[in-house]
């Protein structure tokens, strides 16, 4: 039964958040000011797109409710969260506001920020360890984690998100080419919002072939939202966003609109919508509450 997307939204966070709150370490747990800092970026808010991405991709490849799959999205959420902590490091886009609060390193140092963002990288490798499905899957998730949030391994793999954020950080200040911004947004944010529906689909044991219409489903709206971050940062305020707006341009970052203007940015991300949708057809009328998901992801205003 398909409902409606806002539902879908507080769904996701509301389980999203038990489980993560279940996973990470407590405020009380020594070293507190590591454990403190996690749980400070962690809880600060967030939409929770991820593992809303992973667990509805699981349950319209399995047909029914999943049981455990919320880990999966907590782990992506961990890996997620760190990418935002070193995101905003003085090093890289050094941004003072995220998710409404002070970013990690200005609530809790440099020195604390960099070993949450660690930290929480290892925890979502335990967790995903732990999942509940056969261990043949578990090490398959693992490795199609790993592999979308590296580097591109031996250059024999596109590029994931570390390697995007190289891309990225050595993009400033250049003149962007429609070529270098595809590359770069591809790796640094696409990589794991297609790894999120990858591995949901992976988890309810999807056959090859689901996978790879996952797969392709997953470029085109892992894409499309970056391509609306970087329109969002044009067109919202800081304030509605909760994070800093006009950043982009203050840094001279290889943006979509940047190459093609905000109007055609957005028919580009709504069409990349459309075209993904194809990818699904052979989920038929089980595909409807991801392709409300995968809407939302292009019309959202922060
Ligand atoms: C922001 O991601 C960072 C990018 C990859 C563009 P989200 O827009 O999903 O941020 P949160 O998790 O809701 O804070
Ligand atoms: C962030 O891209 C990508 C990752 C964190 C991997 P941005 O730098 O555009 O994200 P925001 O706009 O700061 O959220
Ligand atoms: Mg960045
Ligand atoms: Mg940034
Ligand atoms: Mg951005």
């Amino acid at each position: 039964m398909s409902l409606p997307v806002q539902e879908l939204l507080a769904r996701g966070v509301a389980l999203t958040d038990v489980a993560l709150e279940r996973l990470l370490p407590g405020s009380e747990v020594l070293p507190h000011s590591i454990h403190r800092a996690m749980r400070h970026s962690v809880f600060a808010g967030g939409k929770r797109l991820r593992p809303l991405l992973a667990m509805e991709t699981a349950v319209m490849v399995a047909g029914s409710e999943m049981d455990g799959v919320v880990e999966l999205g907590a782990a992506l959420e961990m890996i997620h969260t760190y990418s935002l902590i070193h995101d905003d490091l003085p090093a890289l886009d050094n941004d003072d506001l995220r998710r409404g609060k002070p970013t990690c390193h200005v609530a809790y140092g440099e020195a604390i920020a960099i070993l949450a963002g660690d930290a929480l990288q290892t925890l979502a490798y335990e967790t995903l360890a732990n999942l509940r499905c056969s261990a043949q899957a578990a090490v398959q998730i693992v490795k199609e984690v790993a592999v979308a949030t590296g580097t591109g391994v031996g250059g024999s793999l596109p590029p994931g998100m570390i390697g995007g954020q190289v891309m990225d950080v050595e993009g400033e200040g250049q003149k962007p080419t429609a070529e270098m911004v595809e590359a770069i947004h591809r790796a640094k944010t696409g990589a794991l919002i297609t790894v999120s529906i990858v591995t949901g689909g992976i988890y309810a044991g999807g056959s090859a072939e689901q996978i790879a219409h996952l797969r392709a489903f997953g470029e085109r709206i892992g894409l499309a939202f970056q391509i609306v971050d970087d329109v969002l940062d044009l067109t919202q305020s800081s304030e509605s966003l909760g994070k800093t707006a006009g950043k982009d341009t203050a840094t001279d970052k290889a943006t979509w609109p940047a190459v093609f203007g905000i109007q055609e940015s957005c028919r580009q991300a709504d069409a990349l919508v459309k075209d993904a949708f194809l990818a699904l057809d052979g989920f038929g009328e089980r595909a409807e509450n991801l392709k409300s998901v995968a809407r939302y992801l292009t019309e959202r205003k922060n």
